[in-house]
């Protein structure tokens, strides 16, 4: 019988974790069945025992669930427990486990895939929501030589910033958009006005000379963000298809013991 996972999301029928997923197990002729189960909203915790009820052996998580599977986790990972969310879930036998591989998956993509370097470099990230939450210790692991969180809700970023401030080694400086200043190495977007929105307005003269631009967010066309950076000047841009498919390679990784190829799988889903 085939070992069963799934992504739970509200909505989900858009999600490409089927592909990756089944592109993954195909390289070992491992048997995986991985489905998209649409979780009511007032109800994931139904949806997660149905889901274990039915055989399944780990999910992913996305929006908006991820913060309430790290509330049922009976034990989380140190970088779960920084984000206070969890995207991979697994049973060890009764138990439920959750780990959180974006902000891996993110880190991953950009240095390894990209090539491009983050230590000892100036961090900008748009936006302080889950995702940003989700990615930040990972990113403060790569020792930058500062984080800027700037957010249309400038609180919500100082509150963040100081919640990753305590054990950094960097600086983490929370700020809202406007009056924004600085020059930035590396700039990251997770302002989630989808991918046909507006870039909220932003001084010109953020990106530092040879400055690249990451987008969390990915889709057939260079998203709003991406024409921005180009237009500020930016050495390379990236949209975050290569973070989608890292994150799920460490989920991959934890329910079946080894690691896929990412590179193959990106190009299938160009
Ligand atoms: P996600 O999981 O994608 O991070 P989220 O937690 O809802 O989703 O966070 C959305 C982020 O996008 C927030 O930083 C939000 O800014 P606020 O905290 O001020 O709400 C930001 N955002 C969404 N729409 C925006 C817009 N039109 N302009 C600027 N920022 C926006």
């Amino acid at each position: 019988m085939s070992s069963l996972y799934c992504v739970f999301g509200n909505p989900v029928a858009h999600s490409r974790s089927p592909d990756i997923h089944h592109a993954f197990a195909s390289q070992k002729g491992d048997d995986v069945r991985y489905e998209k189960r649409e979780a009511p909203l007032e109800d994931f915790s139904g949806a997660l025992e149905a889901f274990r009820a039915d055989g399944g052996l780990g999910a992913n998580v996305t929006v908006p669930f991820k913060e309430q599977a790290f509330e049922l986790c009976a034990a989380v990972t140190e970088r779960a427990n920084q984000a206070g969310a969890v995207n991979t879930l697994w049973w060890e036998g009764e138990q439920l486990n959750g780990d959180n591989t974006d902000g891996a998956g993110m880190v991953k993509d950009i240095r390894d895939n990209l090539g491009w370097q983050i230590q000892g470099k100036r961090v900008l990230v748009l936006g302080a929501g889950g995702a940003v939450r989700g990615v930040m210790g990972p990113l403060l692991a790569e020792k930058p030589t500062l984080v800027r969180v700037a957010n249309r809700t400038a609180e919500k970023a100082q509150i963040l910033a100081r919640r990753f401030m305590d054990g950094s080694n960097s600086p983490v400086l929370g700020s809202g958009l406007e009056g924004l200043a600085g020059q930035f190495d590396v700039v990251i977007n997770a302002i989630s006005a989808g991918l046909h929105g507006e870039m909220p307005a932003l001084p010109d003269g953020l990106l530092a000379e040879g400055a690249v631009a990451y987008d969390m967010v990915y889709g057939k066309e260079p998203t709003p963000f991406m024409r921005w950076a180009q237009q500020q000047g930016a050495a390379a841009v990236s949209d975050g298809l290569g973070m989608l498919v890292e994150q799920a390679a460490e989920a991959f990784e934890i329910w079946r013991g080894w690691r896929p190829e990412t590179a193959a799988v990106m190009a299938m889903l160009r």
